[in-house]
């Protein structure tokens, strides 16, 4: 049986993820937490703050999990601006996750990242074993965690699975403050606004995702026979890669006037130190991973679903507004 948790549940990953595995085990075998409350009063989410040990203990009794997606994380640029929180989060809160799996042999999901790399990494085709020099502390608390997944797993038979995950694009969730945002920023504003200024400069080549990519990989990785996982640290795991000028441009075949400047900040830094092209293919030998959409195919959808996604946000405010009106006026009659 699968009793999920999913913590973090409400970030970009998240967001997404649920809706997946509800498809999957059905919904009420999932449960979302996260550090605050939600404003839909979901019966099935607890509030969690995955650093409180017994907070943690009690959820997975409550519900019987038997499976935890740890998702809860601070990013890259976040991670730089929080320090503290990042190493509490980051890494405390991991620790207590594989400490709650040993003792009640729960099957975990930890997302590492391609910011386990660093200067001195192999830029092209960056091997699955190589030099992991981050320069982030977001990077540092990632390398810290695949080897506390790697050792829980030999030391005590943890069924622990991870990915290095590239960025990841998506409409339905924004990012939460990593490196990679621009890349999912651009698509709102160039609907919205028909401009953009990123953040990184053009020529900057980055490992990238579509979050149904995404999704299928860690369904994909977590779903494999035991037998088949040989890496138990994290797998490197890769799509499509292109630089922010190559988005524009592909942006641009279906917004004719939208226009991109660049200003780059301390983020632009942080992609510098990152691998620009990722070889994952003992992903693809060990449990035949395959992405599915390369650049066309992923601006081609952000748009159309980013386009319905803004009508119905849209509908919904003039709904909102509507209501409002007609309870003042019941409200002025009364
Ligand atoms: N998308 C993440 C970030 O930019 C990389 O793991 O921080």
């Amino acid at each position: 049986m699968n009793r999920i948790l999913v913590t973090g549940a409400r970030g970009q990953l998240g967001s997404d993820l649920v809706v997946a595995l509800r498809q999957q085990y059905g919904d009420s075998q999932v449960i979302e937490s996260g550090r605050s409350h939600p404003q839909d009063n979901s019966s099935l989410y607890e509030v969690l703050d995955v650093t409180d040990q017994s907070q943690l203990e009690a959820i997975v009794k409550r519900y019987r999990i038997d499976t935890i997606y740890h998702l809860a994380s601070l990013l890259s640029a976040k991670g730089e601006q929080h320090p503290n929180q990042c190493w509490e989060i980051n890494i405390n809160g991991l620790r207590n996750i594989l400490e709650i799996a040993r003792s009640y042999g729960i099957k975990v999901f930890f997302p590492s990242s391609i910011a386990v790399f660093g200067p001195h990494t192999p830029k092209l085709d960056t091997p699955q074993i190589t030099v992991e020099d981050p320069s982030t502390l977001y990077g540092i608390t990632k390398v810290t965690g695949e080897l506390l997944c790697h050792y829980y797993a030999y030391r005590w038979g943890v069924d622990v699975r991870s990915l290095r995950l590239p960025g990841i694009i998506s409409y339905s969730a924004p990012p939460g403050g990593g490196t990679t945002d621009f890349a999912v920023e651009i698509f709102d504003h160039a609907l919205r606004y028909g401009h953009y200024t990123c953040f990184v400069r053009p020529e900057t080549r980055l490992p990238m995702m579509y979050m149904p990519d995404a999704i299928a990989a860690i369904l994909m990785l977590m779903q494999a026979d035991s037998t088949a996982i040989t890496i138990r640290s994290s797998y490197n795991i890769a799509a499509v890669s292109f630089s922010a000028e190559e988005l524009v441009k592909e942006i641009q075949k279906h917004l004719l006037d939208f226009l991109c400047d660049y200003k780059p900040d301390f983020r632009q830094a942080i992609a510098d130190s990152w691998p620009s092209v990722i070889d994952d293919s003992k992903a693809r030998a060990d449990w035949g991973w395959k992405h599915r959409y390369d650049l066309a195919a992923i601006v081609e959808d952000m748009l159309a679903k980013l386009s319905l996604t803004n009508i119905q946000k849209q509908l919904d405010k003039d709904e909102e507004r509507q209501a409002t009106s007609d309870r003042r006026q019941i409200g002025v009659r009364g």
